[in-house]
């Protein structure tokens, strides 16, 4: 099989659709879902997953700044956003503009739909002190309640639990049953139904990725994302031949090489410089000598069949084999997330059902 340019991200819509219904058909009775589309969908492309996700069930979409509520806007989402990050004054009323609930904290927000966020423990924003926050509670633009969890991919923490026990209680304390409230990201849909309140709030899982970074299989999840470059160059090496800058490799026998054009470049971080693996032909290859900015190189072997024009995969199936972005998060020290958001503009989006 062949790659039709030189660093691809598919986007797998189907897969996007079908993750929604899964996550929605474990959500507790009433519960909502919101797909969470910031940082362009997770480097999935934003627009294209928020229909997505509308098609397989949620009903609100969130992101984290204004820009990204008015470009959701401007490409005809016409339902209910959310923006959960910091808003300068500029920023809050450019999310008034796109008709967006906003996220707020102090009662310097401006906005007609406000969610109040307590901070019960992730200490980033929110209000932490009780008192303030059930006074801003009672403001007559608050149409929520949320607070965020800082464990809730951490299974047996006890952490967790102590969040969602103040935020429950403050829930109670605010005492108003025309609120939604929410509070729940992918980890914690998973983890706890106690946690789904009126909506979950999940971005990780809607893109087949696991929020625990282990097989996203297990919990019934399909990734949306693959990653595919192709085979430009193919070259014998002999004995202390080396690949790529500063010589991180020689071969240390007689080997094919292949030059695969992506890159840090590309979002391939320099990081996997001789440490992650390729499928070419279904089989599984060492990236062999620095990652540079439009290059990797890969070892073939002794014995090859591979030719130019091969499709290389670096994230996703060929044949019975695959690489999961929780793999290469994994060699990366990282998580998941990081990978498919680091993936570069360079790198083209192409979104098929
Ligand atoms: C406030 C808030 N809620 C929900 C999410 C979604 O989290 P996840 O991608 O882990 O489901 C995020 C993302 O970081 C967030 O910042």
């Amino acid at each position: 099989m062949s790659a039709p340019e030189r660093a691809l991200a598919r986007v797998d819509l189907g897969a996007i659709e079908r993750n929604c219904a899964h996550l929605r058909s474990l959500l507790a009775d009433g519960a909502e879902l919101c797909a969470v589309v910031k940082a362009d969908g997770y480097g999935h492309g934003a627009v294209w997953v928020a229909k997505a996700s509308l098609a397989g069930g949620a009903s609100w979409l969130a992101v984290a700044t204004a820009g990204e509520a008015e470009d959701l806007r401007r490409h005809g989402l016409a339902g209910r956003i959310l923006v959960m990050g910091a808003l300068t004054r500029e920023e809050q009323r450019l999310a008034r503009e796109a008709e967006a609930d906003v996220v707020a904290w102090t009662p310097d927000v401006e906005g007609d739909r406000l969610h109040i966020k307590l901070d019960t423990g992730m200490g980033r924003l929110g209000e932490k002190d009780w008192d303030e926050a059930l006074r801003l509670a009672g403001g007559d633009r608050v149409m929520g309640l949320m607070t965020h969890f800082a464990t809730a991919d951490e299974p047996g923490d006890d952490y967790f639990p102590a969040q969602l026990e103040r935020f429950r209680e403050f829930v109670d304390a605010v005492g108003r049953d025309d609120l939604l409230v929410h509070a729940a990201n992918s980890a914690a849909t998973f983890r706890d139904r106690a946690a789904h309140f009126d909506l979950v709030r999940c971005g990780i899982a809607i893109y087949g990725m696991d929020p625990f970074g282990e097989d996203p299989a297990e919990r019934g999840l399909e990734p949306a994302l693959s990653l595919q470059s192709w085979v430009a160059a193919v070259r014998r090496f002999e004995p202390g031949e080396s690949a790529g800058y500063g010589r991180r490799w020689a071969a240390s026998r007689p080997t094919w090489v292949a030059t695969v054009p992506i890159g840090y470049g590309d979002g391939w971080r320099r990081g996997l410089t001789n440490d992650c693996d390729v499928l070419i032909g279904g089989r599984r290859h060492p990236v062999v000598g620095a990652v540079s900015m439009d290059n990797v190189t890969v070892d073939l072997g002794g014995e090859t069949d591979v030719s130019v024009g091969d499709e290389v995969v670096l994230i996703g199936r060929q044949g019975n084999e695959r690489i999961l972005a929780e793999e290469v998060a994994r060699r990366l020290d990282t998580i998941n997330y990081e990978i498919t958001c680091g993936l570069s503009t360079r790198v083209r989006r192409l979104h098929a059902r």
